[in-house]
């Protein structure tokens, strides 16, 4: 939890700040989702990364942290890296695929999407957030 604060609306008053600071630059007026994938950044995602980095490496040939390396997950299966040992039964029994709009689901509120799985990063409720860390995924793959 305490990797992802600037998602989930925490005690600390700065982070809600900075929420507050982010959705109001990023979001200027009634943004539609495809405006949110045609504004989505790469370079921003790259800094929204840095909580995801705690428990996840995206480079290829990274070792796994808590959580699995996601090098390639985009377009790929969901709980299927073989050398990864820590999935739990409700992911790796998903059937799900990551493709952007999955992974979308699975940022904005994990719990919903897989019951059951274990990784312990808030909501980010924000479109604009998550579609600027799946566009940065997205560029790592083979
Ligand atoms: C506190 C640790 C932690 C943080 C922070 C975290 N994750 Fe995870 N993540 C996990 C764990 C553990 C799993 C495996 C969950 C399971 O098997 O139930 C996981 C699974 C995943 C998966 C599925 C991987 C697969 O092989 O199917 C994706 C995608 C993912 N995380 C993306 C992210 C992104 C993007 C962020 C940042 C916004 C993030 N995670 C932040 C721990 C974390």
């Amino acid at each position: 939890m305490r990797s992802c604060t600037i998602f989930s609306v925490t005690r600390n008053a700065l982070s809600v700040f900075y929420i507050i600071i982010t959705a109001v630059c990023l979001l200027p007026g009634n943004v539609n989702a495809q405006d949110v994938w045609a504004n989505a950044d790469a370079n921003r995602g790259w800094q929204y990364f840095g909580n995801c980095a705690a428990c996840h490496t995206i480079g290829k040939g990274q070792r796994h942290k808590v959580g699995p390396n996601l090098f390639g997950i985009v377009g790929h299966p969901a709980g299927a890296r073989d050398d990864y040992a820590g999935y739990t039964p409700a992911l790796r029994n998903s059937e799900l695929v990551w493709d952007a709009a999955t992974l979308d689901r699975y940022l904005e509120n994990n719990k919903l999407v897989v019951p059951g799985n274990r990784m312990a990063c808030g909501r980010i409720p924000d479109p604009q957030i998550r579609a600027d860390i799946i566009t940065y995924l997205s560029l790592f793959h083979e």
